[in-house]
């Protein structure tokens, strides 16, 4: 990924911002590695292989479920969001509206 995950010059963001967008950047590879291991497993034949695979996809919810929460201690107002949207059962687009009228 290099730096990429800049679209300001790096020299000009504060450290804390720097090592945002690092987690950032971590965050998407993660997600990225959860749906290849994803598309892996759909379509391999060979029972060993794709409980190895399935063993890793674990490994990189962990991974994701880690930066996430790092991130969101980042920014509480993220935080916030999100808790009216993830592990509440219902319709997730309104519970997506709810979030978006208590942010106001
Ligand atoms: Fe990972």
């Amino acid at each position: 990924m290099g730096f990429d995950q800049y679209h300001e010059p790096p020299k000009e963001l504060p450290e804390k911002t720097r090592t945002f967008a690092r987690m950032m950047a971590s965050l998407i590879e993660e997600a990225e590695a959860i749906n290849w291991y994803e598309q892996r497993i759909a379509v391999e034949k060979d029972s060993q292989a794709r409980a190895i695979m399935t063993n890793a996809q674990k490994e990189e919810f962990k991974h994701f479920g880690m930066d996430l929460e790092f991130l969101l201690r980042q920014k509480p107002a993220w935080r916030t969001t999100l808790e009216d949207i993830l592990f509440r059962e219902g319709d997730i687009v309104e519970h997506g509206e709810q979030a978006e009228e208590d942010a106001d």
